[in-house]
């Protein structure tokens, strides 16, 4: 099967093709330069910006794959959750031209796409899905906009467990760096100098650590980190500390959300843990991750960097999944801005 996806959810206008499992092309064209100067994605801008990059991006996955539109079998977009107007745009265009050449449309949960991404495996000859691996999981998403922890049943049946009452864990490493300053969004650069740093040399909160739920909460941290800069501002004018900041801010989030998806593992006795979103690129997430799994003789299956920002590949992979498993959508299926995992 050859499908050609859509991802326009939020700052990031992709497509990809996909073959039996195989990803022949992704591209994606990313917002991140022109939101960053308003310290966060601008709805009516990244809108325009899909309308504008939306041809030639389709074009161009197609190019890369060596395709033609008359070899498609079937077409994917994200349906939701994201921004409304942007999700619009992806979704109508790929129904369009699913009308236009009389093939199935098949409409995607965002979330549901990064639940399965950790399970693209990216080889020396390029990237397919590791289909034979998969196994039951405890999966971590965190991105800018989310951070849910779900029990994956089997590859198409999920459950939410927790997710945050506040601020996403992206939110938090962005807003931090803001009141320090730092280039939006800030979690790279937090990752970066946290590599020079002492992650004991602050003491910050460790929000629900031992909350009975598996519910995240990010914004006490925050404001813990915002009052803590208040009675020490100096810090922020000598930049010296950053590294150590960093490092111990990057620790307080870390702690919580391995802590918290490893208990979970535990309680229900999954063998797996997977994570994935654009938090998932994380240094000390990947390696306190792989750390506690070790310890407990779990399987971690992280997200490869590459899959693990907003991408249309992820998209086409689960696509091809549910089209195999005989999943459909209308061609005039209206986008979910909202939708529920
Ligand atoms: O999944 P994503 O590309 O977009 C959505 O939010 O849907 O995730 C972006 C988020 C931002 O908050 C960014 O700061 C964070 O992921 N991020 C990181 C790192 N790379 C990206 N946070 C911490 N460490 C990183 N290395
Ligand atoms: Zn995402």
């Amino acid at each position: 099967m050859t499908l050609l996806a859509f991802e326009t959810s939020c700052d990031e206008t992709s497509a990809a093709v996909i073959r039996d499992g195989v990803v022949l092309s992704n591209v994606v064209s990313s917002q991140v330069a022109l939101h960053a100067e308003y310290g966060g994605v601008v709805p009516e801008l990244a809108t325009r910006e899909h309308l504008r990059n939306f041809p030639p991006v389709s074009r161009e996955a197609l190019n890369q794959a060596a395709i033609t539109v008359e070899q498609l079998d079937a077409i994917a977009a994200t349906q939701g959750p994201g921004l409304p107007a942007a999700l619009l745009v992806g979704l109508k265009g790929a129904q369009t031209l699913a009308f236009a050449l009389r093939k199935p449309f098949i409409g995607i949960h965002h979330h549901e796409a990064h639940l399965f991404s950790p399970w693209i495996k990216v080889t020396d000859d390029g990237a397919r899905v590791d289909i034979d691996a998969f196994e039951p999981n405890i999966s971590l998403i965190v991105s800018g906009g989310h951070t849910l922890l779900v029990h994956v049943e089997s590859l198409l049946k999920h459950r939410v467990i927790g997710s945050t009452i506040d601020d996403a864990a992206g939110e938090c490493f962005d807003k931090i760096g803001k009141l320090m300053g730092l280039p939006y969004p800030a979690g790279p650069e937090i990752d970066k100098l946290s590599a020079e740093g002492n992650a004991r040399a602050f003491d910050f909160p460790r929000p629900m650590l031992h909350d009975p739920s598996d519910d995240f909460s990010f914004a006490g941290l925050k404001t813990s980190f915002r009052y803590f800069l208040q009675k020490n501002p100096r810090l922020v004018v000598d930049r010296s500390k950053f590294p150590d900041l960093c490092a111990s801010v990057q620790a307080a989030i870390v702690e919580v959300l391995v802590a918290k998806t490893i208990r979970a593992a535990e309680r229900l006795n999954v063998r797996c843990v997977t994570a994935s979103g654009g938090v998932a690129c994380n240094s000390a997430l990947r390696r306190e991750l792989a750390r506690a799994c070790e310890k407990r003789g779990a399987r971690l299956r992280l997200v490869e960097k590459k899959y693990s920002t907003d991408n249309a590949a992820m998209i086409g992979i689960l696509a091809e999944r549910k089209l195999l498993a005989k999943h459909a959508s209308d061609l005039d299926a209206d986008i979910q801005p909202n939708w529920p995992l």
